[in-house]
């Protein structure tokens, strides 16, 4: 996967007479920074810093929104959300996910506190096809706070992760007060990502949400640590993006943990298992890792001696409904 053709060119419009080696020294300070746990808001200082963080993130955090966006039509193919809230949208990646997987989107808000991100965001959609993403609203405004209207989708893309606690309740409170249809939360898919999922989704069930994607029950969930429930995505990288992370393949593969809660109204129960990792093939048959409908965890074998089964299988990747 990789970023749309527009939002390639945006940012490489951005880029031109930029150094690359500055950009690369910023990009280097930036994640570090982040990977000590801080945020945005120290990380980014001006736009090259903020231009430094789209180049080397915004293709690996595109691809972990679009993959769980692409999660909705197994379940609810008829949903076509029209008004889109993106708090913490930063540079606009998950609203960028959302005019792709649903071109009749006609209305977006974004909200941010940091001005560097949510510039460069402006100049960026700038360039979109979409015209609800050119005329996106954008505010400024530490969140949480009363969001500013409710909408059929409200996206939490890597936001929770720069937030504490008590934070983030009163965020994820707010954020279901306010959705009239689906909420999606992508988090790093790291252990204590898949915690702050976990904290949504206690505190959604709470307060009466259905769980559409990825847990197929209500249920705790089975698994245990060391172990955590998370996602991958392998993503194309540009040649500024391998020349940032000193890379020497074309690709990496984002890793993100995820939740899509829905209204009742929209809810239909899930028919199938989820898959929890890369399903492997072995000489005997394929063994897959499934979160069950009745909220155990499981390996199960699907032997080669069952063809159909096997062959259905063999169809399957990390994250599909089995
Ligand atoms: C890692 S970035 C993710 C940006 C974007 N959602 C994406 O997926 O690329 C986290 C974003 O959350 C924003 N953020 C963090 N805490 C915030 C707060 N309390 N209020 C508003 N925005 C916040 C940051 O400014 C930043 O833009």
């Amino acid at each position: 996967m990789q970023l749309p053709p527009e939002l390639r060119n945006a940012i490489a419009r951005q880029l031109e007479g930029v150094s690359r080696n500055l950009l690369s020294e910023r990009a280097a300070r930036i994640s570090a920074h982040y990977r000590n746990g801080g945020g945005s808001a120290h990380a980014l200082r001006d736009d090259l810093d903020a231009l430094a963080y789209a180049v080397a993130r915004m293709p690996a955090t595109y691809a972990a929104v679009r993959n769980v966006l692409a999660r909705f039509p197994e379940r609810l193919p008829a949903l076509s959300p029209v008004t889109i809230l993106d708090l913490g949208a930063g540079p606009g990646t998950a609203s960028w996910a959302a005019a792709d997987a649903w071109p009749a989107i006609s209305s977006i808000t974004q909200l941010d506190s940091n001005a560097l991100l949510l510039d460069l965001g402006r100049k960026l959609s700038a360039s979109a096809m979409s015209g609800p993403l050119r005329e996106a609203r954008v505010v400024q405004t530490s969140l949480p706070t009363p969001l500013p209207h409710s909408a059929d989708l409200i996206l939490l893309s890597y936001t929770l992760a720069e937030m504490a606690a008590p934070d983030i309740r009163a965020l994820l409170t707010s954020a279901w007060t306010s959705c009239a249809g689906a909420l999606a939360i992508i988090e790093p898919g790291t252990p204590a990502g898949y915690e702050r999922i976990l904290l949504a989704r206690n505190l959604l069930i709470e307060q009466g949400a259905k769980i559409l994607a990825p847990c197929p029950h209500h249920q705790p969930c089975p698994l245990v640590a060391p172990d955590w429930c998370h996602f991958a995505q392998r993503v194309q990288r540009s040649r500024d993006h391998m020349l940032l992370k000193s890379a020497d393949v074309p690709w990496e593969d984002e890793k993100f943990s995820y939740l899509i809660a829905v209204r009742d109204s929209l809810f239909t129960p899930a028919a199938n298992a989820r898959i929890l990792a890369q399903p492997q093939i072995t000489k005997a048959g394929i063994t897959a890792k499934l979160c069950r409908l009745d909220g155990h965890a499981e390996f199960v074998q699907i032997p080669k001696r069952d063809p159909a089964a096997f062959k259905a299988m063999k169809k399957k990747d990390w994250g599909d409904e089995a």
